[in-house]
């Protein structure tokens, strides 16, 4: 990345937090129980449902949101949302996401799943936490515009120059040992914001982590432009908001996708899980994260030779979930047996994250995301993990 380059994301860093300290202001503002204020006319009238699915504060974000104008717009990828790209007035690379809903003769909204992942796309992004974080992508804006028989939802976001982490993985498999590291540690603390925030991401996976130009402020305070690459989390639309350490009901997860799943996971059962066994399904699903780093651009990763069959796509996949569902962890030792060429700086820090994460007991996963870093910064070992939970039969 050019010096210039950097200079831009470095200016575009600074006027985010100016803008977050305003939005932070007016919201004290907005949320004080003064006179009644006057909302912008439109969104919660067009659309009920969205009272029900988002908070006020969120609802608050929505209406302040001036949607920037997108010109130069070109699709790259289609389905019930359609990811495009574009630029805006001051020309630049942006994001657009878009879902159609449709109405019924009730005026309800077909599409439930769909704007309920919407929802919950928007919820996470517009947090105060979220926003102020490096490590996830950030919105610039939603929009809702009313078609013939339904709306149109749109989320801008910053657009990441080298697109998500499996694609950038296939462009630069050669990419050093601490640029590698810096990756892991960039998704780590996004993950850990997210979890300190009470919000489990639920579908790790590499196409949704987003690479981009540029350093963390969260780990950089000396930049070198040989690190000059940051990875940030994105899709949240499988998120949930829940207290970590408690039973709570069973929740459902709508898009895990193996092999970036835990032993737990179980899609006969519909992905059901108990909300408090969502933290340490993160946990171990960023071992898995961390290890495809570590592997580079294998796929889905590499590892058939080490089977006694040979096995492909599918048959891999499979292979990997039940070996993952043995509970003498060895799927751990089979991931550590892959590391055996990385160099043995690099394997250590693999090793350490792998043992606290990919390990078929809950209680046998570092607690928290933060415990591992500290571990990871030279903490003790002894210290993991700090609570005893058992797996539920
Ligand atoms: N901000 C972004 N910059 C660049 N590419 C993106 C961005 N957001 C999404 N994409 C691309 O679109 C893909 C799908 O986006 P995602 O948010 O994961 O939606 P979905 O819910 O369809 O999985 C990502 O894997 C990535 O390749
Ligand atoms: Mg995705």
């Amino acid at each position: 990345m050019s010096g210039l380059r950097f200079k831009e994301v470095k200016k575009a860093r600074e006027a985010k937090r100016r803008a977050l300290g305003s939005i932070a202001q007016a919201r004290q503002h907005d949320l004080l129980p003064a006179e009644p204020r006057q909302r912008k006319p439109g969104v919660t009238s067009l659309f009920p449902e969205l009272a029900e699915l988002l908070p006020p504060d969120t609802m608050l974000f929505i209406q302040k949101s001036t949607p920037p104008s997108v010109y130069g717009i070109s699709v790259v990828q289609e389905g019930s949302t359609t990811i495009r790209k574009g630029r805006d007035e001051a020309g630049r690379l942006m994001i657009i996401k878009q879902t159609a809903l449709t109405f019924d003769s009730g005026g309800r909204v077909r599409e439930r799943e769909i704007l309920e992942r919407f929802c919950r796309e928007v919820r996470v992004l517009y947090h105060t936490g979220v926003l102020y974080n490096d490590n996830i992508v950030d919105i610039v804006g939603t929009k809702w515009d009313a078609l013939d028989a339904g709306q149109l939802l749109t989320i801008f976001l910053e657009y990441a120059d080298f697109g998500n982490l499996a694609e950038f993985q296939s462009t630069h498999n050669e990419i050093t040992w601490s640029q590698k590291k810096k990756l892991c540690l960039d998704v780590a603390a996004g993950l850990s914001m997210l979890h300190d925030c009470g919000i489990f991401h639920g579908d790790l996976k590499p196409e949704n982590v987003l690479i981009f130009c540029g350093p963390t402020l969260a780990w950089d305070d000396e930049w070198d432009e040989e690190d000059g690459f940051c990875a940030k989390l994105c899709d949240f639309g499988s998120s949930h908001f829940g207290i970590w350490n408690l039973w709570g009901e069973d929740v459902t997860l709508y898009g895990a996708t193996p092999p970036f799943t835990a032993p737990e996971y179980d899609f006969r059962n519909q992905g059901r899980l108990p909300l408090c066994l969502l933290s340490p399904f993160d946990i171990y699903v960023f071992g898995m994260l961390v290890w495809r780093i570590a592997l580079g651009a294998k796929t889905p990763l590499g590892i058939s030779e080490l089977s006694n069959e040979r096995l492909h796509g599918d048959s891999e996949i499979r292979w990997l979930q039940d070996l993952k569902r043995f509970p003498d962890d060895r799927f751990l030792q089979l991931a550590t047996k892959t590391l055996s060429s990385v160099p043995i700086n690099g394997r250590l820090f693999y090793e350490r994250i792998l043992k606290s994460t990919l390990r078929f007991k809950v209680a046998d996963r570092a607690s928290t995301i933060k415990k591992m870093l500290h571990l990871l910064d030279g903490g003790e070992d002894e210290s993991l993990p700090i609570i005893a939970m058992d797996y539920p039969r």
